[in-house]
């Protein structure tokens, strides 16, 4: 691991990376929801080092923070660079930022060491990478690249606000989606932290990355009857959190088995499970789960799907209560990442002597989309045991900045080779 001389600045990479992270709710750190105040603040926070940069910064129709350094050749089109800033509730101060701080300092490296880019440079902070109030992620990035619809607009969040007024209030406008749709990107780059131990546990600076999974959620309602939990026989029941409590021991059965099998990885989760009323003595009336399940196979999403749609039905059914609903949410396959842009990025680490090894990424990301209207490519930093999605989430300066570097030597040799 050779991680002197990089060609940035690692001290101004990761205050970026920490002066976000503390853009959070004290009581719940690190929390920096999309849509809230919080997640406004951070984006103006961003808005200035941007500025400060040297980026010209807007907020593009579906919602999201972009900043650009024109090329010298504008013609050519544009290299890429990004991933999100809101974060999971309780999550990490890694996750997305990273990479959108990568983005920026790679711009600010490029103009002190004299360097203008020929292809115009953009660093892309999207809108809601994680799953959002409104039961969507990737917001921005399905934006960009023409995958939101008039019926994702329409799902609904917090106090029955529609998707397309949460993203006005963010400074998008729904009504004029088909002006975020790109077809200038020539190519994407994004750091991200591995969320997982491959790269710790062999000591390795840099994981580029193969594939990203598919995922698809869906949400299940039970619909039973709430009643007095002492005064209601067990006979006379319609119990709607019993149903789901199966389900939700269905979902980890099955996974086992798919992902048991061997013809692909698969994992799925229920987290979330809301109970109504929630008291503890009432039977639950009504019981509302998602599901989030993931492969590389996508013939094992369709068994999978099966599979539960039937037994969720047989156990609503078992316990005298209605499956009210059982809706797709979201549903993407698996995304191959570009040849030539990990080729790319393969040969930036090994001239910095950074050690390297391609991986998979079971955790979904913007590239998915950008894929869908330009070559995308990640690069994987180590993380500390693997965590993420937690508070413990932690990645050394120094492993940041290597990825970081990566990138940075990639989009030079890109800004030479695409034309
Ligand atoms: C994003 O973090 C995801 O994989 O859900
Ligand atoms: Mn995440
Ligand atoms: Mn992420």
């Amino acid at each position: 691991m050779t991680k002197t001389n990089l060609p940035l600045d690692a001290d101004r990479l990761w205050t970026d990376v920490m002066a976000l992270a503390d853009i959070t709710d004290p009581a719940r750190p690190y929390t920096r929801r999309s849509f809230t105040a919080l997640f406004l603040e951070g984006r103006a926070w961003l808005a200035r080092r941007f500025a400060e940069a040297g980026l010209v910064t807007h907020i593009d129709a579906a919602g999201n923070l972009i900043g650009r350094l024109e090329g010298s050749n504008p013609a050519l089109g544009v290299i890429a660079i990004g991933s999100h800033s809101d974060t999971v509730p309780a999550g990490g101060r890694f996750d997305g930022i990273a990479g959108v701080a990568t983005g920026l300092e790679i711009v600010r490296a490029l103009r002190e060491a004299g360097l203008r880019p020929q292809h115009t440079i953009e660093v892309i902070d999207f809108l809601a990478e994680e799953p959002s109030e409104y039961g969507l992620s990737c917001i921005g990035s399905r934006g960009i690249s023409g995958w939101l619809d008039a019926k994702m607009l329409d799902m609904t969040g917090p106090g029955g606000e529609k998707l397309r007024d949460a993203l006005r209030r963010v400074g998008g406008d729904p009504d004029r989606l088909e002006q975020a749709k790109r077809s200038d990107i020539r190519a994407y780059l994004e750091l991200h932290i591995e969320q997982g131990v491959v790269l710790e546990s062999q000591s390795l600076d840099v994981g580029i990355v193969t594939s990203i999974v598919g995922i698809r959620r869906f949400e299940i309602i039970f619909q039973g009857e709430a009643d007095h939990a002492g005064a209601t026989p067990m006979a006379l029941r319609h119990d709607a959190l019993v149903p789901a409590a199966q389900t939700v021991a269905s979902v980890r059965r099955i996974a086992d088995l798919l992902a048991a099998e061997g013809s692909g990885y698969f994992v799925a989760t229920v987290g979330i499970l809301d109970v109504d009323p929630s008291a503890s003595n009432i039977v639950p009336g009504r019981c509302r789960l998602v599901v989030d399940a993931r492969t590389t196979a996508p013939e094992l999403m369709q068994r999978f799907t099966e599979l539960i749609d039937q037994e969720s039905a047989a156990y609503a059914t078992a316990s005298r209560v209605s499956r009210a609903s059982f809706t797709l949410l979201s549903d993407g396959p698996p995304t191959m990442c570009d040849a030539n842009l990990r080729a790319s990025l393969r040969r930036g680490g090994r001239d910095l002597g950074l050690g390297d090894i391609d991986l998979p990424s079971g955790a979904g990301h913007d590239a998915v989309f950008m894929s869908r209207i330009c070559p995308s490519a990640m690069v994987f930093i180590p993380c500390r045991a693997g965590k993420s999605h937690a508070p413990e989430e932690w990645a050394d300066r120094e492993a940041i900045a290597a990825g970081a570097a990566v990138i940075y030597q990639a989009v030079r040799e890109l800004d030479q080779a695409l034309s």
